[in-house]
């Protein structure tokens, strides 16, 4: 649990350095956490619902890889930072994948 909540964190960080490289995009300061843990979740439960929210992550940052071409990204970003784009996503991708993968082991 460690690991998803410190890679969370690091995953927001690049986002919002992400972000903040996109023209006309503020970050907002406080931001709540989407996830919602209700006090009668039992564990299994509880990994499930981060389970499902990976899954959605998983996808939304793939159709932001894959859809979003440079073309598009020159208009919103410096053409230098377009690289970052890519490589921040790419990272994300990967940690949802392993996180995923840890979830459904430990849900086994
Ligand atoms: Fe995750």
């Amino acid at each position: 649990m460690t690991i998803l909540a410190d890679d969370s964190n690091e995953h927001r960080k690049r986002l919002d350095t992400l972000i903040s490289k996109i023209d006309g995009f503020e970050l907002k300061e406080k931001r709540e956490n989407k996830l919602d843990f209700k006090e009668d979740l039992d564990d299994k439960a509880i990994l499930n619902l981060i389970l499902e929210n990976d899954h959605s992550a998983l996808y939304n940052y793939s159709i932001l890889k894959i859809k979003v071409d440079k073309e598009f990204l020159s208009k919103i970003m410096d053409e230098e930072d377009i690289p970052d784009y890519y490589e921040t996503l790419d990272i994300i991708i990967e940690d949802e994948l392993k996180h995923i993968k840890m979830l459904r082991t430990a849900l086994e």
